[in-house]
């Protein structure tokens, strides 16, 4: 990245934090699930009476036993899958969903898979352009447009996935382990993208990861669902307020409420 494209992405974020967008219908649920299950065709019980509700403007996180049913759940809140039995409501016009799997077509550069959504909905070259500049800089990847994904690492990839789906400018954004496989520190640097994000976009985050540290770290609240079928078991506020400090991860209280969630999942993976 050149560095007048690091100040400039710098100065983009510094402003857009300063000035914060009113989050939309605060109070009422983005996504809400009542008592929802979902049972394969080959009988495989996947989640069981699961009942949550997300708002604007918030991260949820979800962790739980490898297996017990939370890419299900994700699935089934974007539209990709349906439930056996139960509600679901979300708005699926305004919604991104982010994989583990960057899924960039490696045959475009980073700017045409970031102008990939928009060029599928018939958003006007111009408009298209601009949304991809914005969602660019966002997520720090300047200087990095005209490369292709096998040309940039895991985490650039990440980014530029991330990016894809913010030209969409989603109300609720659906996040599958999109940090999995990156090592621990750019998976911590990219949570902190991410959160610079969040404070400028204000959607509403539903975020599936393995790492407990992550979830409290960026999350207003996490769900802890049990071992297949998957149930929610504990649904824990984090009351640190944002924008978080790397150095929040180092402090006792977010220890001893790391600490309490990873035995709650402990106890759910026995
Ligand atoms: N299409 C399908 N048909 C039948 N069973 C399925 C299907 N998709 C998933 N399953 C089963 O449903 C259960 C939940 O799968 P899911 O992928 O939601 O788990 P997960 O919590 O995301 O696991 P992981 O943490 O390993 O990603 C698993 O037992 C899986 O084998
Ligand atoms: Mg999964």
């Amino acid at each position: 990245m050149t560095n007048a494209g690091t100040a400039a992405s710098a100065q983009i974020r510094a402003d857009a934090l300063q000035r914060p967008p009113p989050i939309r219908n605060r109070d009422l649920p983005l996504l809400s699930f009542r008592a929802v299950s979902k049972k394969f065709t080959d009988g495989t019980e996947a989640i069981a009476d699961v009942s949550f509700e997300t708002h604007a403007g918030t991260i949820v996180s979800i962790v739980g036993p490898s297996g017990c049913g939370k890419s299900t759940l994700l699935r089934i809140a974007s539209g990709l899958s349906a439930a056996s039995a139960g509600e679901v409501s979300l708005d699926r016009t305004s919604v991104g969903y982010v994989f583990q799997d960057a899924t960039l077509l490696p045959w475009r550069t980073v700017r045409r898979n970031v102008e990939l959504f928009a060029e599928l909905r018939g958003v006007q070259k111009a408009e298209r352009q601009r949304l991809c500049r914005e969602a660019i800089a966002l997520v720090g990847l300047e200087g990095f447009e005209n490369h292709y994904p096998n040309a940039l690492s895991g985490g650039m990839r990440m980014r530029a996935s991330i990016a894809r789906s913010l030209t969409m400018k989603p109300r609720a954004f659906l996040f599958d382990e999109p940090f999995g496989a990156l090592d621990e520190i750019s998976r911590q640097r990219l949570n902190e993208e991410l959160l610079r994000v969040f404070l400028v976009e204000r959607f509403g985050g539903l975020l599936v990861t393995h790492s407990v540290y992550e979830a409290v770290y960026l999350s207003s609240r996490v769900l802890v669902m049990s071992a297949r079928p998957g149930r929610i078991i504990a649904d824990i506020p984090v009351p640190f307020p944002y924008p978080r400090a790397p150095g929040l991860r180092f402090e006792a209280a977010f220890a001893a409420l790391a600490g309490t969630v990873s035995e709650i999942l402990q106890k759910a993976s026995e």
